[in-house]
């Protein structure tokens, strides 16, 4: 009986391996060089604590399980409540303000399709402890930082901002209640991803009046923020908020990188604990799914029983990451090419300990070095060693018994005698 692999999960042969190892090496990377320390945390906490603040639709997808103890556990389908966890439980002896990032592997219960699967890894970087606008924008820049770094430019993607704390203020000007928003946020964020008549019927499950429901469709057809100080009266929360997104917007001007950033007031984000600036990154012309997305959570600490800290970051998936660096002919020429430094190959069976001996001196002096486990014609040892990316290939003989070794360019043909002990003396030094 053949098993197949699980619905919307992926086997990582070498080649998958590869890929997936060079994302995660790059955003660990971009993640040190600006100043963020990694963390974990386990694969499945109690179910509740994805209950609490994530919003419906992760719920929705959540994996979850009975333990042999009855608790009710989950897979973890994000990290940023285990963050929120972690964070609270060590307040008081962690040096502010906290720069983290996590690889997590994560789990969800999604309906899959290009770009989304079960299981996913997804780079977090998040600031906690610094309510400036200035870590919004330093998180930005990191991401960018990144995109930009494996040569995705201003022309291939796009990060689209917004602030949820504006949009409230601009819904309740309109007449929406405080306890509504919640609800509406689901709904908006779904806007773009649904076909116009299917969204507006859904609006109009949340809202049922009329006049209401056309000021917001309004509200979210503006496309700058100069549009909504001429279509609303901003009152006092609206304008501070707005200020906030200007100054966003001139930071990430500061920092290089607003050629990549635009105002997008449809960004509302499916999580639910986000408070402030939200954003979410595309491709350009948005064939894709989100690259990436997050935002400010200012309450989630305290939501988790902590005291209120300001937090700040965002997640970007693996996923839709690879597709378009493939769509772009930009991933293959990036990855790591040669494996090995050398190959080892032998004559005959005779010199067979001598090839096995002189590989194992050469990984122990921590060359990544191989051997064929068969004495097979040299023609086929060779073609090994070039199968494997062998940068040289030592080929042991007759010369072995004077203490010599053939040593090989892979790249140009070229062959060398050398004598053992220079040999070894060389590498060492
Ligand atoms: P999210 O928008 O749910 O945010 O996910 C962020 C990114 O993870 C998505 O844009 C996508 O690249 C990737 N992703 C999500 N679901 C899937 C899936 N089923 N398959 C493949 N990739 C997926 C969060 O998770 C927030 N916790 C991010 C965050 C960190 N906010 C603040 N800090």
């Amino acid at each position: 009986m053949k098993i197949p692999p699980v619905k919307g999960t992926r086997d990582f042969y070498p080649a998958e391996m590869t890929v997936r190892n060079w994302i995660i090496d790059g955003w660990k990377k971009v993640s040190l060089r600006n100043g963020f320390e990694e963390y974990d945390g386990p694969i499945f906490e109690y179910l509740k604590m994805f209950q609490i603040k994530s919003g419906d639709e992760i719920v929705e997808q959540l994996f979850s399980f009975e333990d042999r103890g009855g608790r009710e556990l989950a897979i973890r389908p994000e990290i940023t409540p285990t963050l929120a966890r972690m964070v609270n439980q060590q307040i008081n002896s962690l040096p502010r303000p906290i720069k983290w990032f996590s690889v997590p592997r994560l789990f969800r219960a999604e309906r899959p399709q290009k770009g989304r699967l079960r299981e996913f890894f997804q780079w977090n970087i998040d600031i906690i402890g610094v309510d400036d606008v200035l870590a919004d924008a330093e998180v930005i820049f990191c991401a960018v930082d990144y995109l930009r770094g494996v040569g995705l430019g201003g022309d291939d993607i796009v990060v689209k901002i917004s602030s949820r704390e504006m949009l409230a203020a601009l819904l309740q000007t309109i007449g929406i209640a405080e306890s509504e928003l919640e609800g509406l946020y689901a709904v908006l964020d779904k806007r773009s991803r649904l076909p116009e008549d299917a969204f507006e019927e859904m609006l109009a499950e949340k809202l049922s009046d009329k006049d209401k429901r056309k000021k917001v469709l309004d509200l979210m057809s503006v496309e700058t923020i100069g549009q909504i100080e001429d279509l609303l009266e901003l009152s006092k929360a609206a304008k501070e908020a707005v200020d906030e997104l200007k100054r966003l917007f001139k930071l990430l001007e500061v920092m290089g990188v607003s050629d990549y950033c635009v105002f997008d007031i449809g960004i509302v984000r499916g999580l639910a604990y986000y408070t402030g600036i939200v954003y979410e990154i595309y491709d350009k012309g948005s064939e894709l799914r989100a690259i990436g997305g997050g935002g400010r959570y200012d309450d989630l600490l305290k939501q988790f029983g902590g005291p209120a800290i300001p937090a700040t970051g965002f997640g970007i998936g693996d996923c839709v990451l690879a597709i378009l660096l493939e769509e772009k002919g930009l991933l293959q020429k990036q990855l790591p090419g040669r494996k090995l430094d050398y190959f080892v190959a032998c004559v005959d069976e005779s010199y067979k300990d001598a090839a096995v001996k002189l590989t194992m001196k050469l990984r122990s002096a921590g060359l990544a070095a191989n051997f064929s486990y068969k004495a097979a014609k040299l023609g086929k040892q060779l073609k090994q060693a070039s199968e494997q990316n062998a940068g040289k290939c030592i080929i042991i003989g007759e010369e072995y018994e004077e203490n010599k070794l053939v040593v090989k360019d892979m790249a140009s043909g070229e062959q060398e005698l050398i004598d053992c002990d220079k040999f070894f003396a060389e590498f060492k030094s």
